[in-house]
């Protein structure tokens, strides 16, 4: 039988080439094995955090430490990372400005639910770096899109979110919904019974979609990123986001863009790259290089939803009157100072320069290595992040994307690799380069898949 989607390789061959590599994977990793088989005594699934098993198809690895574009596991095996933890790690593992910055702040105290010194410049630096005047910071996007959320309900008086499928913006319960039959339904188990009715989800780069989804004037807040990361990576049509924010604006609805993974593809974000104009800007992950920090940037007038009331209302003892923001350790003295040294001394515009470059080299290795073995697989890269489909045309939206997916295929591309010393990003991202990687690390990647390729074909 032939693969689902790629019609040149036999499921038979992905099949046979998957049992052995996984058995590799396996015996290979005994200090892995023993660490899980012990851990289940303690954590649900021997992991501390679901997604470390839920993410792969193998078993998970214990890592011992990372330096640069690589880790390494118990086992002693070394990974060139192309997933840097989900975009998290795009500043490299450790880098040195961070370690530095961090090391002296601890020594100096980390907590004190107060602002420190570190807070004003990165504040400025990114209100002149993404163009957006106000600022918050949060623990991480999940927490900034909350909040967003939050002040522009308030803001509107409107309840509904309107996200597009194939989105992913965090774990908080407006956003996980997913389309099924084109209804909107609970992404996962737990939500409140009513999660689905404060959300709808349309397909990305449809304009007439967004028209529909915005013409009662119930939205209160659209919530994208600039070009969607979580369903493979999908460019926007060339007249998509003009028109998101027409419609937008014609409806009296915000308009909040999520860059917590983009960010990662251009110096200033693609907001600016593409002179978009959001109400809000949701950042993350890599912007304290891993540490946890999220921010969002706003306008002035919607940052004034926040300044608090003159007036309190007093209900049951509570003062009411404020939006739900904050957090005990929201904005404490360690994230910021990462944040402003990974942003100012790492994320620079020469690690951007170095990284689009190398994003390139990627994206045109990917594509001469499928040319070559005579696979009809399409790739879509911009700046340092890259993603491979395959089908012949990349995906427009997150439909096409699912369709495109041959899910055997992915796990035996990750398992492969990993066998091979490299750590393959996940099914839905694509790989990425590190402001750590040089071109011989890129190479190195392209090398590997160049092997599966040939076994395969
Ligand atoms: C676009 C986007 N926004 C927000 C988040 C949430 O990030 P975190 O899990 O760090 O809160 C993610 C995570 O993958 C994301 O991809």
């Amino acid at each position: 039988m032939e693969s689902r989607s790629t019609p040149s390789i036999s499921s038979a061959t992905i099949e046979r080439c998957a049992a052995e590599e996984n058995a590799r994977f396996a015996a290979e990793r005994p200090q892995s094995t023993a660490r899980l088989e012990r851990a289940v005594a303690t954590f649900p699934r021997g992991v501390p955090m679901s997604w470390m098993d839920d993410l792969y198809e193998h078993a998970p690895i214990w890592v011992s430490h990372g330096s640069g574009a690589y880790f390494w596991d118990v086992d002693g095996h070394e990974y060139l990372d192309m997933f840097v933890a989900d975009m998290s790690a795009f500043c490299g593992h450790a880098p040195e400005p961070v370690v530095t910055a961090v090391s002296r702040r601890m020594a100096a105290g980390n907590q004190f639910l107060l602002p420190s010194d570190e807070a004003v410049p990165l504040g400025e630096h990114l209100a002149q770096r993404y163009r957006m005047p106000q600022w918050q910071f949060t623990l991480s996007a999940s927490q900034a899109n909350t909040e967003v959320i939050r002040i522009a309900r308030k803001r509107t008086g409107r309840e509904i979110v309107l996200v597009f499928d194939g989105k992913y913006h965090g774990h908080l319960e407006p956003t996980l919904v997913v389309l099924d039959d084109g209804e909107v339904v609970p992404e996962f188990l737990g939500l409140s019974r009513d999660v689905t009715g404060g959300t709808r989800m349309v397909p990305f780069n449809d304009v007439s979609a967004v028209e529909r989804g915005l013409a009662d004037r119930e939205v209160a807040l659209v919530l994208t990123e600039p070009a969607m990361t979580n369903a493979g990576f999908l460019l926007p049509e060339p007249a998509f986001h003009d028109a998101l924010r027409r419609v937008t604006r014609a409806t009296g609805t915000l308009l909040a863009i999520d860059e917590t993974h983009s960010l990662v593809t251009s110096y200033a974000g693609l907001t600016t790259e593409w002179g978009l104009e959001p109400d809000f800007l949701t950042l993350g992950k890599a912007i304290a290089a891993g540490v946890p920090l999220g921010a969002y940037g706003m306008t002035h007038e919607l940052a004034a939803e926040i300044t608090p009331p003159d007036v309190f209302a007093n209900v049951s003892g509570a003062m009411i009157g404020e939006v739900a923001t904050g957090g005990t350790l929201f904005a404490n003295a360690l994230s910021v100072a990462a944040g402003l040294v990974a942003m100012t001394e790492v994320l620079t515009q020469d690690a951007f320069d170095r990284t689009a470059e190398l994003g390139d080299r990627l994206g045109a290795g990917l594509r001469r290595i499928f040319n070559d073995a005579g696979l009809a697989w399409s790739v879509v890269q911009h700046g340092s992040h890259a993603a491979y489909f395959f089908t012949p045309e990349a995906p427009r939206n997150a439909a096409e994307s699912r369709a495109a997916d041959d899910p055997a295929l992915r796990a035996l591309f990750r398992v492969f690799l990993a066998n091979r010393g490299v750590w393959e990003s996940g099914w839905w991202l694509g790989p990425t380069v590190s402001v750590a990687h040089t071109a011989a690390d890129v190479d190195r990647y392209l090398d590997a898949v160049e092997e599966l390729t040939t076994v395969l074909t």
